[in-house]
């Protein structure tokens, strides 16, 4: 079978490089892909937001599944177009879409079905959500309801800036038409844990557990980024944790969006917030989580394609699911000055060598290929990932193979996988 893959980041190359290794499958296309993921499938010059002209290309390829890697051409209803077409396609309806692209909608469900969440207000006029911080006071956490790539959450310490971020995104309007509504939520402490599952609608089959590094430095400082690091298996999902987070918020979320009439296809991911043995829920995505996507798929024994067809064709309770008991982590290396303004173009060295090393696998997030040599071409450039028999072994190998790369600017969190091996006991960097 021939398959597409849309997207070309880290998460995409994940996906490419697994459903690659499927015997099922002849060809893998991928729009628009990256350099690293060239070496891998046939790339094409599409935008993953062009729906009209991917569904062309499927049309007239004769692609038989389509795999969607991020948020924005699910919300824009890129699988609503596809299936109206009679194609393919592994990723949630624009309806479905909407437990991301609206904060305010997700809030809402989860509100009604008693699902675990930060209590918090939406708003669509300014000094309403201002009048309601001055009576309700800081921390607050503010949040632009729509898609603003991960940009428009704002945790608040004060009430000044909390004010300052309702301006920048209802009157600045600094993430356009995302800011017409804001949610005004309090402020969770504790640990983060991604969660994801997948979903015919019916079944929901987890995932191991994974967690992001979503601070641009070590310690969790600075500022946050689309994520500099994850690893699978989190220890702070104890089993009990986890037959918790299936019980109250991951089947009862697949449930209440069938009974609201749009049910949920594909990939639910909950960000959740831990705190002794209870977890809420931060936000909901609809899509693998960028870069958790990388240690996961790298943790699959078993073939990704059967499972994502048996998720869309609503077969998920029969299908064979087998996960790796190894650990693995994956660090970001990213340009200089990510997440503000970087620079591209700037050559890299060392790839080779590093991908030689067992048990690593060198993900390109954000590449190109220029008069013949690797260089920069986005915020994250890789995703370094490896496999270790525990987490300290996997950190220990993924920092070599990181050692082993270089670029000038390039800077990376030195403390991937930390948390875990805190908790365990074990952390010797
Ligand atoms: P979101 O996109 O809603 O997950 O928010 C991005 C990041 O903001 C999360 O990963 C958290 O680090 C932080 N965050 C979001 N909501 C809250 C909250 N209610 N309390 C504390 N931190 C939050
Ligand atoms: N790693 C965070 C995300 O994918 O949204």
């Amino acid at each position: 079978m021939k398959v597409l893959v849309v997207g070309g980041g880290g998460r995409e190359h994940a996906l490419v490089w697994k459903i690659r290794q499927s015997p099922l499958v002849d060809e893998v296309y991928c729009a628009p892909g990256n350099a690293g993921i060239a070496s891998e499938a046939h790339c094409l010059p599409i935008p993953a937001n062009d729906v009209e002209a991917l569904l062309a290309f499927a049309q007239r390829e004769g692609i038989d599944l389509t795999v969607v890697g991020p948020e924005e051409p699910l919300v824009r209803g890129l699988a609503d177009r596809f299936e109206e077409e009679g194609l393919a396609v592994f990723g949630v309806s624009a309806g479905a879409a909407r437990l991301e692209g609206s904060k305010a909608f997700a809030k809402e469900l989860m509100r009604r079905y008693g699902i675990p969440t930060a209590e918090f207000e939406v708003f669509s006029d300014p000094e309403e959500a201002k009048a309601y911080l001055r009576k309700r006071g800081a921390p607050a956490v503010v949040k632009a309801d729509g898609l603003a790539a991960g940009k428009g959450v704002f945790p608040c310490r004060t009430l000044d800036e909390a004010l300052e971020a309702v301006d920048r995104i209802m009157v600045e309007r600094a993430f356009g038409e995302a800011g017409q509504k804001v949610v005004i939520e309090e402020f969770l402490e504790g640990e983060e844990a991604s969660f994801l599952a997948i979903t015919d609608g019916e079944a929901v089959v987890p995932f191991p557990s994974s967690q992001d590094h979503k601070a641009v430095f070590d310690g969790d400082t600075g500022p946050n980024t689309g994520g500099m690091g994850a690893y699978s298996p989190a220890p702070v999902v104890t089993h009990e944790l986890h037959d918790q987070v299936m019980e109250r918020i991951m089947i009862p979320t697949v449930r209440a969006m069938a009974r609201e009439g749009t049910p949920y296809r594909g990939i639910l991911y909950a960000g959740l917030m831990i705190r002794g043995q209870e977890a809420k829920v931060l936000e909901f995505n609809v899509r693998f989580g960028d870069p958790e996507a990388q240690p996961l798929v790298v943790r699959l024994r078993s073939d990704l394609v059967p499972l994502l067809e048996a998720a869309r064709a609503g077969t998920l309770k029969e299908a064979h699911v087998e996960w790796d008991s190894d650990a693995a982590v994956c660090v970001v290396m990213a340009s200089q000055g990510y997440p503000g303004p970087y620079q591209k173009g700037v050559p890299i060295e060392g790839l080779e060598e590093a991908q030689r090393m067992e048990n690593v696998v060198v993900f390109h997030a954000g590449t190109a290929v220029q008069g013949g040599r690797i260089v920069t071409a986005g915020g994250r450039v890789l995703g370094v990932t490896a496999k270790g028999r525990g987490i300290g072994e996997a950190v220990e190998r993924v920092y070599k193979a990181v050692g082993k790369i270089r670029w000038d600017g390039v800077h990376y969190r030195r403390d991937i996988g930390k948390k875990a091996l805190d908790r365990l006991g074990g952390w010797s960097g």
